[in-house]
């Protein structure tokens, strides 16, 4: 292994990775739109809708547990799936699956989970959520080399291990909707679009005391969009598809956006539900596209999507919508009263921001009359806000589209990624705000630390804003403060845009917290 002056996507194209600002190409038709992105259209028909029933991830069984913690084994490998009726479909796995098993831990229980990596091409895999020390965290160029892989090529000065890894979650955090997913650098978009992403659940006491829908009445639901070749399989446009070389074809810079919403890895599903209320918690996998989640039709009196929880765990109450807008990593938890509907009723999960197919996500069919001892009480949790005054540091981080060696790319602070470059350095236990801008959709995600949102625009924070976060929404030509406590771990870490192409395309920062 060599350290190499190589920095990540551009460094490829040599030289020295610092940013031209001038001359940006601007992208046409991006804003004003509802996502940043380039939509690729699938070349074989597209598959009916509300025809398949939903799939939920089956739970993993832990291989054992000791005093050390819960300990889990996970294989990542290609595997063929039926996807498009009547072809197969190739996808990259955890247990060959798409989702990947869901795990699910307990707060303060240590997590330990062996991965075994039997893909063609090296992996990093990342708990999106998860206060986890630097080590564990799935540093972009920490890469878990393929099985029996002999020294190849050049890899980054990270830490590399062959064939098998574990990772160590401590999990002391609140209960909260995690998810698992492939980190390595330049390469995260297309490992996630051919299926390299999972959930992990955290539960606690305090959630666990609230009334809430729960077991079969408690249904995640990852949503993400795809597109398909006329031979089922699933289509990027990656330059090169082995993915040894990143980068995609210039026309998918700005996001790749698909024709095909896949729920839990099934294309527009229904789910039969008894008219009882159920909790959704509704996960936006996809690498670039917004959605604006709503019931087709609303419960009578609207406000049909009770939110209780967000990317880092339950709000301090609940909030009612119409309508739910979600980024690319964001988590939002909502409960849906079903009993609001008769019996027999069709009732379909609508996106508001797409167009023709995408327009559509799944379908519940209410099926008779149940018994529900569930309620959503008015108190949830208790939320701590952080006070602008304990903030001992003010960043200001722009987000957005540059030329970096006549290539089109993405940068903060007109720095691309690269392992040697720090963006920020904050010190353990301090409070920061940032202030964070953009030009156009940037979803900015922080590991680590969970923040609070204080400011969006001129205003507070927006609708959506509300408890812990660690994925911020961020639209067009918008600024937004965010307080950030940095504690639990010194180390390294990153914060990135999750726009899969963007981040790839260098839209990421070191954070060391020291
Ligand atoms: Cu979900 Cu750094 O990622
Ligand atoms: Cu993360
Ligand atoms: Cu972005």
């Amino acid at each position: 292994m060599r350290a190499m002056n190589r920095r990540g996507f551009f460094g490829v194209l040599g030289g020295a990775a610092m940013a031209a600002g001038a001359g940006v190409p601007l992208l046409s038709g991006i804003r004003g739109s509802t996502s940043t992105g380039t939509l690729l259209s699938s070349r074989v028909p597209l598959p009916g809708r509300f025809r398949r029933p939903l799939a939920v991830p089956p739970v993993l069984d832990p291989v054992r547990r000791d005093a050390a913690g819960d300990h889990y084994e996970l294989v990542q490998r290609a595997a063929r799936v039926e996807l498009i009726p009547g072809l197969q479909t190739e996808i990259w796995g955890y247990n060959g699956i798409f989702p990947g098993p869901t795990i699910v831990s307990r707060s303060g229980r240590p997590t330990v989970v062996r991965h075994r990596n039997e893909l063609p091409v090296p992996v990093v895999v990342h708990l999106h959520g998860g206060r986890t020390p630097s080590s564990e965290d799935g540093y972009p160029t920490d890469l878990l080399m393929p099985v029996g892989a002999t020294e190849h090529g050049h890899h980054m000065a990270g830490a590399v291990t062959r064939g098998e890894r574990d990772y160590r979650y401590p999990l002391e955090q609140r209960a909260a909707t995690l998810w698992y997913h492939d980190h390595r650098m330049d390469f995260t978009g297309p490992s996630v679009w051919r299926g390299l992403a999972g959930f992990h659940l955290v539960h606690d006491d305090e959630e666990d005391a609230l009334p809430l829908p729960r077991g079969e009445r408690d249904l995640p639901l990852m949503i993400a969009d795809r597109s398909f070749g006329e031979d089922g399989s699933l289509l990027y446009p990656s330059l090169d598809p082995t993915l040894t070389r990143p980068g995609v074809r210039d026309a998918y810079s700005p996001g790749v956006l698909g024709d095909v919403i896949l729920v839990n890895g099934v294309p527009w599903p229904y789910a039969e539900v008894p008219a009882v209320r159920h909790r959704l918690r509704l996960l936006n996998a996809s690498n670039a596209r917004r959605y604006r989640l709503a019931l087709d039709p609303p419960p009578p009196g609207g406000g049909g999507l009770v939110q209780i929880g967000t990317d880092a765990g339950l709000l301090d109450r609940p909030l009612r919508h119409d309508a739910i807008e979600m980024a690319p990593a964001q988590r939002y938890d909502v409960v849906v009263d079903f009993g609001a509907y008769r019996a027999g009723q069709e009732v379909t999960l609508v996106n508001q921001f797409g167009d023709g197919p995408a327009a559509q996500v799944m379908r519940f069919r209410v099926t008779h009359a149940a018994r529900d001892d569930s309620r959503v009480p008015e108190r949830l949790s208790r939320i701590a806000p952080l006070d602008r005054a304990q903030a001992v540091v003010n960043r200001t981080l722009r987000f957005r589209h540059d030329t970096v060696h006549g290539m089109t790319g993405w940068t903060i602070n007109g720095m691309p990624f690269a392992p040697d470059v720090v963006h920020a350095r904050a010190r353990l236990g301090t409070v920061e705000i940032w202030r964070l801008t953009t030009d156009f959709h940037h979803p900015v995600h922080v590991h680590l630390a969970p923040f609070q949102v204080l400011t969006r625009g001129n205003g507070g924070p927006g609708a959506y804003d509300r408890g812990w976060k660690d994925t911020l929404d961020l639209r067009p030509a918008e600024q937004a403060e965010i307080i950030i406590r940095f504690d639990g771990y010194t180390g390294r870490y990153v914060f990135h845009c999750h726009n899969l192409e963007h981040e790839d395309m260098a839209m990421m920062g070191n954070l060391l917290v020291t």
